[in-house]
């Protein structure tokens, strides 16, 4: 190195690129250039000791000086990039604690199942157990068992959905069967409770049941119903009555009152519908009787030595009641503005 060199150029350089700096990437490598081990600066320091000794002095001690400045401008700057750096980094990941917090949406029973539970927390409150069966049922436990044989005209009055029909003529199966279907309702529960255990029976049983329907403001074909079933040694018409009007009771209020009309189902003799009333008007209710000789003994019971009754309410109809609903279609839509305003 020429002992003519430039050391205050060389200095004023080095301050203007450290001043310059836009970043702390820059900054490392401004200083690198000057004060690195093959930096400018640092070739000059080198280049000392073939001097004669008083120029070394000299230019020594101008190389010392202007490290320090270099040194002192480069920690200066530093010191702002880091300031600067922090400063985005906390801009960056600042959190509102004042923000309201984003609270998990609470979901609801769907009004016909709160329906349903209704209505079997109150016959459970009587001492009744809640038991289920199968939707796709054989047409021996929907009909057959309930004393509607394969000409039964009452068949006909259930819109069947079959999943398979055997022909007109075919042989049962071994196990009895002519057929599988969609229950079209949830009676034939009775059969399998009783074929299950000996009596006393007192089981309510929630479900869904299907007919051949199109769908309208007051039809679905997949709809609910609630069975119940009592059977025991010397029960009685009396108590059909008293158990049905302290449900009506249990569901719609204390001042509900019932009144029974005589009317007619296959499984049931003698049979009624069963209206209730809160004051004004009455509301068709369910459909009830007292349990068919003819099916207690299909399913295994004496029916000398118990007698059973039996009730079957559509959910549907009284969930629209409940929750002023004026369209049934509006339960299977599964529109969340609907559902959630419960
Ligand atoms: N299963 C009947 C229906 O779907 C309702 C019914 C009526 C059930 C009388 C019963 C009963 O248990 O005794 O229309």
């Amino acid at each position: 190195m020429s002992d003519t060199f430039d050391l205050d150029r060389l200095r004023e350089e080095a301050l203007a690129a450290i001043a310059a700096a836009g970043s702390l990437e820059e900054l490392d490598a401004a200083r690198g250039a000057v004060l690195g081990k093959r930096g400018t600066l640092t070739g000059v320091q080198r280049s000392l000791g073939g001097l004669p000794p008083a120029r070394r002095r000299d230019l020594g001690a101008a190389v010392n000086a202007a490290r320090a400045a270099l040194t002192e401008a480069e920690a200066a700057r530093r010191a702002e990039l880091e300031a600067e750096r922090d400063r985005v980094q906390l801009a960056a990941e600042a959190v509102d604690v004042t923000l309201p917090p984003r609270t998990p949406r609470r979901g609801s029973l769907h009004p016909v199942h709160e329906t349903m539970e209704a209505m079997v927390d109150a016959l459970i409150g009587l001492g009744f157990k809640a038991v289920t069966g199968p939707e796709v049922e054989s047409d021996w436990f929907n009909f057959e068992a309930l004393n509607m044989p394969a000409d039964h005209p009452a068949r006909t009055l259930f819109d069947t959905i079959y999943v398979e029909s055997l022909v007109p003529d075919a042989p049962p199966r071994a196990d009895g069967t002519t057929g599988v279907l969609l229950r079209t309702h949830t009676s034939p529960v009775q059969a399998r409770t009783m074929l299950a255990q000996p009596p006393p029976v007192y089981v309510v049983v929630p479900g869904r049941t299907y007919r051949q329907d199109t769908p309208d403001a007051t039809h679905l074909p997949v709809f609910h119903q609630i069975e119940g079933l009592a059977v025991d040694a010397g029960l009685s018409f009396a108590d059909l009555r008293g158990t049905l009007a302290e449900f009506a009771r249990a569901l719609l209020g204390p001042a509900t009152r019932i009144r029974l009309r005589p009317s007619y189902f296959p499984f049931t003799e003698p049979s009624c519908e069963v209206d209730a009333s809160r004051g004004e008007g009455w509301l068709e209710l369910l459909g009830a009787g007292m349990v068919h000789p003819n099916v207690l003994a299909t399913c295994g019971y004496d029916p000398e030595a118990v007698q059973g009754f039996a009730f079957g309410i559509g959910v549907d109809r009284i969930a629209m009641l409940r929750h002023g609903i004026s369209d049934l279609r509006l339960f299977a839509d599964n529109d969340l503005r609907f559902l959630s305003a419960f």
